[in-house]
């Protein structure tokens, strides 16, 4: 790969610079957010947001998240009930995204939304993404920054990998923190497991009913449109992934975690933050080893491990 292509630039005063003028000018630029890398655009402009999807690859009937700084820019774009707010405001900024109406003079281009009467958005928490906001003065979209149907990214250098002769310019602020995509909540459902746990959303019991889309299997959004959850290789490796695996077989990749250690551990404590956190970078390393298969030690469906197991099942069906 040519080291121009994209540039790769230290997270700064001067990364922040040229990739809002990138963005003023219409075009996309990867930055981290504190889940994964995405591929951002103005959220308003729907050449620049046509841009992302064919950066990507992909089908234009997937809907992104857009990006704002704070719950009064998100209240201009979406109408927001007494549970959407309450949970914007214990939660953002962070790893929530949260599925509500599409306010009709929000201004964001209907590529964004996919046509759907409804808009995925979060405040979050990391400083290249804020700064980024800050800069533009828009409502970024952005998915995560893989071509369409590959591995989401944690790393500068997966964007660059991924995203090759297809974006000029990636901020590079290190691993992300989360290293999984956000959780995406519409009304009491859990769409999307993620980062923040259903515990987490709902202490206590007798808070009704929460469902996930792993317990219940895919459902169609409203619109008939498809709603995340329902593209089943959306997290796939190029190689066959077997789950719970206590043993290597021949020619696999192990990653262990806990008491199996494999050829790489998610975390050799058993510790599921930090299994989450490396889970996308070891699926990239075991994608680029000589092995012809990955498998993958069996990994407890508790808390964020509910989330791990979402994404692991996803890059298992081919
Ligand atoms: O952590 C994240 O959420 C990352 C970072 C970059 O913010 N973004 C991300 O975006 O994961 P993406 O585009 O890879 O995933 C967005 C998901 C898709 O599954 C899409 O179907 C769903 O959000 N989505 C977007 N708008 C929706 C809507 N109006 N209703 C239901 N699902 C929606
Ligand atoms: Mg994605």
């Amino acid at each position: 790969m040519s080291p121009t292509n994209p540039r790769i630039l230290p997270y700064g005063e001067a990364a922040i610079a040229e990739a809002a003028a990138l963005i003023r000018a219409g075009g996309c630029v990867a930055v981290p957010t504190e889940t994964v890398y995405g591929l951002a655009a103005d959220a308003t402009d729907s050449r620049a947001v046509a841009g992302i999807y064919e950066a990507k690859g992909r089908p234009s009937f997937n809907p992104l998240i857009v990006h704002v700084p704070d719950l009064a820019a998100a209240e201009l774009i979406a109408e927001f009930d007494e549970t959407a707010r309450s949970l914007a405001e214990r939660f953002w900024p962070g790893p929530l995204t949260l599925v509500l109406p599409l306010r009709p003079d929000s201004g964001i281009a209907s590529l964004v939304t996919a046509g759907l009467p409804t808009i995925a958005i979060r405040v979050p928490a990391h400083r290249a993404m804020q700064a980024l906001l800050a800069a533009t003065g828009k409502p970024l979209a952005a998915p995560s920054a893989n071509a369409s149907g590959g591995i989401s990214p944690t790393r500068a250098e997966h964007v660059a990998a991924s995203l090759a002769g297809r974006i000029p310019l990636v901020i590079d602020d290190g691993p992300t923190l989360a290293g999984l995509e956000s959780t995406i909540v519409q009304g009491e459902r859990i769409l999307r497991p993620g980062p923040l746990t259903k515990a987490q959303l709902h202490p206590g019991e007798g808070r009704g009913p929460v469902t996930t889309s792993s317990d219940s299997g895919p459902r169609p959004s409203p619109g008939g449109i498809t709603a995340p959850g329902q593209l089943d290789s959306h997290y796939a490796p190029s190689k066959p992934l077997r789950l719970n695996a206590t043993q290597t077989e021949t020619g696999e990749y192990l990653i262990g975690f806990g008491p199996i250690p494999g050829n790489e551990t998610l975390s050799a404590t058993a510790n599921l933050t930090e299994g989450a956190a490396n889970l996308f970078a070891a699926l990239h390393r075991a994608d680029a080893s000589p092995a012809p298969a990955i498998a993958i030690a069996p990994i407890p469906n508790v808390g964020i491990g509910v989330a791990i197991n979402d994404r692991l099942r996803r890059a298992a069906h081919r």
